[in-house]
């Protein structure tokens, strides 16, 4: 049995609320921190699945790691060379940015190491990342379609690359960056579109200079990293779920605090106010090499738009919410450009087309997006979330302008990215019910 949400018709999201940290970011900690020479404090960790599938994979590495408390982190780092050969396969259940950045620390090892992952995972694409880091030097075994698991043959003599990517993927540039680090000379990696830029900036605030130069990034092995203290902010793309909530459902008004807006990750507030949503972002400022804000979202009618290109990249983990926004706006919304949802942890157009399809959402599947026509009120109905944790939280969104209640089965992978969601979105006013 795996947890369902029963989710009641109507309401309105209200009050103030934090989210949990920001999980690409609390990835990039354990692994910097790991790597470091000396000590890593780090605050507001995401304590979802994901993460502790990374800081598991570095203690069974021979890493020290402590947690005081939950959100909480004290990595002793080994230093570049410290990390010793694993008991075992290292277990990324669930997650592409642990298995893809994990790809590149140790394809510098010289040690060997196995790669496995969950069902879903093991369905997930790796030869974006194994093809250019096998240009370096690297060796790699996936099985015959490029999934995992992935054999990572260590003792091999990487070589700094100049990588122009086909995709924009911060997942590819960041497993590349990291594989530079062992890398004689300079690794540069040159994307096609801007994608979230956390490593550069974390790799930055551990002493190694990253060089930028428009689209390209540039990275040069053998420094050491300096441990010091990572404070992360609460997760853009969870308060999503919030932002399209508050934006849909008459009265509502929440206060999202400490929410990371790092320019790369805030294609959602772009999209919403595009469509005539109201958010408001207060009090920003910079923490540890992060903006943060408060953003203030209240209802608005929302408008059905052409959701422009460029911002595909920026709210790449949005889509379920922004769906759910659209399925409510007045008019049509079109997304293209967005063939990189199809290999995210399920299928993103097609579940999500789905799901909106029981909901009496008319969409029309196109092979890089998709078509959605508003409608004042949807209709209640069970969905599935094929085990993908955003499916689940943007359904439970859906339920604010239902006039049925909405089930949604298959929840447990909400855990990975947002353990707490049920019992914060009540707080807020949903309500959701997790059985
Ligand atoms: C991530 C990059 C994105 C995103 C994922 C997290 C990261 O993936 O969808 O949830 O932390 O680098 P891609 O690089 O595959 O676009």
């Amino acid at each position: 049995m795996t947890t369902t949400f029963t989710v009641e018709a109507g309401g309105s999201l209200l009050g103030s609320l934090r989210v949990p940290g920001d999980k690409s970011i609390s990835h990039r900690s354990i692994m910097l921190g790991a790597l470091a020479e000396g000590r890593t404090t780090i605050t507001g960790f995401l304590d979802g699945e994901d993460c502790l599938a990374t800081l598991a994979a570095f203690q069974d590495m021979g890493v020290p790691i402590e947690r005081p408390e939950s959100n909480t982190v004290i990595v002793d780092g080994v230093g570049l060379t410290g990390l010793k050969p694993p008991s075992g396969p290292l277990d990324m259940g669930n997650s592409g940015t642990a298995m893809r950045l994990m790809c590149g620390v140790l394809a510098g090892q010289d040690f060997d190491s196995t790669l496995v992952g969950d069902a879903s995972l093991n369905r997930r694409p790796m030869r974006r990342v194994t093809e250019p880091l096998a240009r370096m030097g690297a060796r790699i075994d996936t099985e015959d379609d490029g999934t995992p698991p992935l054999r990572i043959h260590g003792g091999q003599r990487l070589r700094g690359q100049e990588h122009a990517l086909a995709v924009a993927s911060a997942q590819v540039k960041s497993a590349l960056l990291l594989a530079g680090l062992w890398s004689e000379g300079e690794t540069c990696v040159t994307e096609p579109a801007p994608t979230r830029d956390h490593t550069e900036r974390m790799l930055r605030g551990f002493g190694c200079p990253v060089r930028r130069d428009r689209g390209t990034a540039c990275v040069t092995g053998g420094g050491p990293l300096r441990a010091g203290s990572v404070d992360i902010p609460a997760d853009i793309s969870s308060a999503a779920f919030f932002m399209v909530g508050a934006s849909i459902a008459q009265g509502s008004d929440m206060l999202l605090r400490h929410v990371g807006v790092n320019p790369t990750r805030t294609g959602v507030i772009d999209i919403l106010r595009l469509m005539g949503a109201s958010i408001e972002v207060l009090d920003r400022h910079e923490i540890g090499g992060e903006p943060v804000a408060d953003l203030r979202v209240r209802w608005a009618p929302l408008k059905g738009i052409a959701i422009p290109r460029e911002l595909v990249p920026l709210a790449i983990d949005e889509f379920p919410a922004l769906f759910v926004a659209a399925a409510c706006a007045e008019g049509k919304t079109v997304l293209t450009g967005a063939e990189e949802l199809r290999v995210k942890e399920s299928d993103r157009i097609q579940v999500m087309a789905d799901g909106l399809a029981v909901l009496g959402v008319d969409c029309e599947v196109l092979p890089d997006g998709l078509r959605i026509q508003g409608r004042p009120t949807l209709a209640g109905g069970e969905v599935r979330s094929h085990g993908d944790h955003r499916i689940a939280m943007a359904f439970a969104m859906a339920a604010l302008r239902a006039d049925a209640a909405v089930t949604i089965r298959d929840c447990d992978n909400v855990a990975t990215s947002f353990p707490d969601f049920a019992r914060l979105a009540r707080h807020a006013g949903l309500g959701i019910t997790a059985a």
